[in-house]
């Protein structure tokens, strides 16, 4: 059988591992930047993988065909091996295309609205925002493997976050988007956001909801400071009692641990915690806050590892954490880089 899966490029090596646990028998067929595709005699079952907590790998599906498209109408042939999976009425699709040699002249785009707009004509109906079925069309140097799959039968099934969520101020509110979603975090009166600037999480976290104590020597983003929709508010000093907090956004212009001591009275229901510090000072910054959350509040938190000593870097903030918080999931989210989120329960 052949299988589809997406991996974290930077950790690779740690990816590639986690798969072959799960698939002991795994024949790589091929193997380019985010994308593995390989044979295994074991039936793919999200239930067995789901149970293994993938940290690395998601979007693994079947493939069903796999169809040489060097020969005839380029595009024609691609659409004809997606056409034979008889996607289902709502349907999205996804394109990865790595033409080696530059052969076809397409890019992942064009041969997108292609098929998109040649099943539309055909009766099919594409939503790219519900989809009951995922059409994944990768094509590889003129072969193109094609996979269709409901939605509950892919591993830890996400779409390119560019697509689903506008961004504002910085690229890191993808990786909280995308938090939310894969923990199922629930939404909250008040957070505290260490390492803020310029503001992404923040301005995502007020949008869900909560009111914000923002902590970092940097300056947020203009569009936020001088914002109508957010209430922001830069102070040094003791912050005031919550209940007169009148802004979206404190924000208390220092590092780290000056501003935890002029939390007393604060109970927050989340900690979000993005420094761009090595992994372990960031596990210590949330012991350090973790007063300040209240029983069962949610720990979020981004892991900086050295792609060499993945494994020990994501192990000693665990262990750090575990003194405080209930780990309930690590992982690697697609807008992750060289990092891995942890979210978590304070105990
Ligand atoms: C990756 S950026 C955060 C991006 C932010 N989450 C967003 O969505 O816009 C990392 C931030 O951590 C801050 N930082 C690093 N060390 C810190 C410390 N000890 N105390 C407070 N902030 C810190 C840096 O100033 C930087 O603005």
């Amino acid at each position: 059988m052949l299988y589809f899966a997406y991996v974290s490029n930077v950790f690779k090596k740690s990816s590639l591992n986690e798969l072959s646990r799960i698939f002991p028998d795994m024949d790589i067929l091929k193997d380019y930047r985010e994308i593995v595709i390989f044979n295994s005699k074991k039936r793919f079952s999200v239930g067995d993988f789901n149970k293994e907590s993938p940290i690395f790998t998601y979007n693994i599906i079947r493939l069903n065909e796999k169809k040489d498209v060097s020969t005839g109408n380029y595009l024609d042939d691609i659409y004809k091996t997606a056409y034979s999976l008889k996607p289902r009425k709502k349907s999205r699709i996804r394109i990865e295309c790595f033409d080696l040699n530059s052969r076809c002249g397409y890019s992942s785009k064009d041969i997108e609205v292609y098929i998109g707009e040649k099943l539309e004509s055909d009766g099919y109906c594409m939503d790219i925002m519900n989809p009951d079925t995922l059409l994944y069309l990768v094509i590889i140097d003129m072969t193109c493997f094609a996979g269709c799959a409901r939605r509950n039968e892919i591993v830890r099934e996400s779409a390119n976050p560019r697509r689903r969520y506008a961004r504002k101020i910085s690229r890191a509110e993808w990786k909280l988007q995308e938090a939310f979603e894969e923990f199922h975090i629930p939404n909250g009166n008040l957070a505290i956001d260490v390492g803020a600037s310029p503001g992404g999480w923040s301005a995502v976290l007020v949008n869900k909801g909560f009111r914000v104590i923002a902590i970092d020597p940097a300056d947020f983003d203009e569009s936020i400071v001088s914002s109508d929709a957010i209430a922001y508010h830069a102070a040094r000093g003791k912050i005031c009692e919550v209940d007169k907090m009148n802004n979206d956004i404190i924000h208390l212009k220092e590092k780290l641990t000056s501003a935890v001591k002029k939390m007393d009275g604060i109970i927050a229901d989340m900690i979000a915690i993005d420094i761009n510090s090595p992994g372990k000072d960031a596990a210590e910054a949330a012991i350090m806050y973790s007063k300040y959350l209240k029983k069962d509040g949610a720990l979020l938190i981004t892991i900086k590892c050295q792609t060499k000593f993945v494994k020990s870097h994501i192990e000693t903030a665990k262990k750090l954490l575990r003194k405080k918080f209930k780990i309930k999931g690590v992982r690697v989210l697609p807008a992750n880089r060289q990092e891995v989120t942890i979210f978590g329960v304070k105990i």
